[in-house]
């Protein structure tokens, strides 16, 4: 009962603290005025020196709420005391990762404070909004020394109003951002990935007139490819008010009435429509427009669904020649910082003969996949559900939940995007169950156009493996991860005498398969770490999954190598995951050759 009042108590202090944040406007990049990305001043605080005072009481919790770095003052009087400066600390580059740009930083996990100063004369006819791509883990946002909120979660979006905090000169936006793993949150303490810290992703000051479109839905509706659906949310001083959408090139414009919530829903029939697929990426320019905003935005349209064992794009069977990726750029060991750095992966898929990609295990930037529907892949987004998580703590629920809500609502008019997965590997218990189950009856709630799945375990009895994961029941697709030939099952020409029980008659999709080769090293198919081991695996792998009736797909793990500060073998590893098709250095391994003339099978299969 305590426990209960604790958390309500914790809730709603979150929520009034965070009163000025609002889910990130819809297609934010549209509406920027001012671009925050560039050098970042920072200070390393391992202490967090900067936050709490010497009894370890939050600054921004006391009575004056100053104190701490977040005022960003300098010395004017000689015998003044101040025991940090930001204008002599070093710079960041935004966005971008810590780890990758200082070398005494690479396996820094805690606290650094990040200070940008920037100069605007606001229009008080105008909203603003500071809004930031992504920060990982916890930041706390201060403008002008004010707390505007906290925000936890590496891979999302979020962004906070400034109309009233905004100075018509010169501002200071200073960001206390710590990365430190913690078992209650999400992803939880353990990951095979890097824990890139810093402000990852994109920072902006956005504008819109005093009542604006927050947040539209333009799809094709899931029962009918001959219209599309959706709906237009306005905010700000709204009242009922006409709102338009235009789709020229389909001969579209529509008007609809907002109600006194100021959400218009919209169904338009749709004739000629071209539809979005790998082999036709079609894009329309789409324009959404109220009295006083008007927002443009690319949109394809497409439907995906399944039909027993087959997964139907546009109305027809698919096969979804897939690679896991990374949000990682393997030449700079470090997160992925350009649309540049983007299309570079992008592109290795497509020579890898994909249509078709695993982001893993948490959002990726908006920007990937925006370029997704641009340049014809369909995507599997994911939350960071891995592993073994908090089951039963309802603050771990309610930030996976977020997380899961803010992925959805940032992506849902990309028509690359036809899975949602609610999580990786996560192992069998009650709590689970009950957890994973709620996450997928809350995506299926928001967004009804899209499949949903979860990377699940096999497990073995002798030479039968076999997929009955609960959770099976409840996804869209029979996806799960397995290492015969690495892991388990001797070495590649042994597992041919496995085969596969799987509980589910549903479409087929392998989310990971592989194993680690050092790039360069040439050995027999035998010695583990070469790159022959690595391409006798791909093709024993290919030959027994070939065996499943109803496969559908996969994503080999994974399309470039990655570091993991769990992967220590000095020679072959280095903190460096080996199972990349493509080495660290750029360089194709024999086993991509081996899926590329796989999938241009498959191709030809399915054409
Ligand atoms: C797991 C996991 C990956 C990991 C991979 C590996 O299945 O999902 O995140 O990197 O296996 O062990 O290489």
């Amino acid at each position: 009962m305590i426990k209960v009042a604790l958390n309500l108590f914790f809730l709603i202090l979150l929520s009034l603290t965070a009163a000025g944040q609002s889910g990130p406007v819809q297609n934010n990049k549209a509406r920027v005025v001012l671009s925050l990305n560039g050098k970042w001043n920072y200070i390393v605080d391992p202490y967090e020196n900067g936050f709490y005072d010497y009894r370890r009481k939050a600054f921004d919790a006391s009575a004056s709420g100053k104190g701490g770095f977040f005022d960003d003052l300098t010395h004017t009087d000689k015998s003044e005391l101040i025991e940090y400066n930001f204008d002599y600390s070093p710079a960041l580059n935004v966005p971008g990762d810590w780890n990758s740009q200082v070398e005494k930083l690479e396996l820094y996990e805690g606290t650094v404070w990040y200070r940008k100063k920037f100069t605007i004369s606001p229009n008080s006819e105008k909203k603003y909004f500071l809004y930031f791509g992504a920060v990982n883990y916890e930041a706390h946002i201060y403008l002008n020394g004010k707390k505007l909120g906290m925000h936890k979660g590496g891979f999302t979006p979020f962004q906070f109003e400034i109309d009233k905090h905004l100075i018509n000169g010169e501002n200071s936006v200073v960001v206390k951002v710590d990365n430190t793993r913690k078992q209650d949150e999400i992803p939880t303490i353990n990951t095979d990935w890097w824990n890139y810290g810093g402000i990852t992703r994109d920072v902006f000051i956005t504008e819109t007139p005093q009542s604006y479109i927050a947040d539209y839905k333009i799809q094709l509706s899931a029962a009918d490819r001959g219209a599309i659906e959706g709906y237009i949310q306005l905010a700000g001083n709204t009242q009922t008010e006409l709102v338009k959408v235009q789709i020229p090139e389909l001969g579209i414009s529509l008007q609809a009435k907002t109600d006194a919530s100021g959400k218009a829903h919209i169904r338009i029939p749709a004739r000629k429509i071209s539809y979005w697929s790998p082999e036709n990426p079609k894009l329309y320019g789409v324009t959404i427009s109220s009295a006083a905003d008007q927002v443009e935005d690319r949109i394809g349209f497409k439907t995906i669904g399944t039909k027993g064992q087959d997964i139907l794009l546009n109305g027809k069977s698919v096969f979804l020649r897939g690679i896991s990726i990374h949000d990682e750029n393997p030449l700079l060991a470090g997160r992925l910082r350009s649309e540049g750095d983007m299309r570079m992966m992008l592109q290795w898929a497509k020579e890898l003969g994909c249509n078709y990609v695993r982001l893993a295990h948490y959002p990726h930037s908006e920007d990937m996949v925006r370029l997704a529907d641009e340049m014809g892949l369909m995507v599997w987004a994911e939350v960071p559900v891995y592993w073994t998580i908090s089951w039963d703590n309802p603050d771990t629920y309610n930030n996976a939940k977020q997380q899961l809500t803010d992925l959805i609502s940032r992506d849902k008019n990309r028509s690359s995007v036809i899975i949602w997965s609610v999580g990786n590997e996560t192992p069998l218990s009650e709590q689970r169950h009950a957890f994973m189950g709620n996450l997928i009856s809350h995506a299926r709630g928001l967004d009804n156009t899209r499949l949903i799945a979860a990377a699940l375990e096999v497990h073995r009895n002798g030479t039968e493996v076999i997929v009955d994961d609960p959770l099976g029941e409840k996804i869209d697709l029979v996806s799960f991860n397995e290492y015969a030939g690495w892991y388990w099952g001797g070495t590649p020409d042994e597992i041919g005498k496995y085969h596969f029980n799987i509980k589910y008659s549903k479409p087929v999709v392998v989310s990971e398969f592989g194993a680690d080769a050092l790039g360069g090293f040439y050995a027999d198919d035998k010695t583990k770490f070469s790159e022959e081991y690595q391409e006798a695996l791909y093709e024993s792998q290919i030959a027994l999954l070939s065996t499943i009736k109803g496969l559908r797909g996969m994503t080999p793990w994974i399309l470039a190598d990655f570091r993991s500060p769990r992967r220590q073998h000095p020679i072959y590893q280095n903190f460096w995951n080996r199972k990349g098709l493509i080495s660290e250095t750029g360089n194709k391994k024999k086993a991509f050759y081996t899926l590329k003339s796989f999938y241009s099978s498959k191709q030809e299969q399915y054409k």
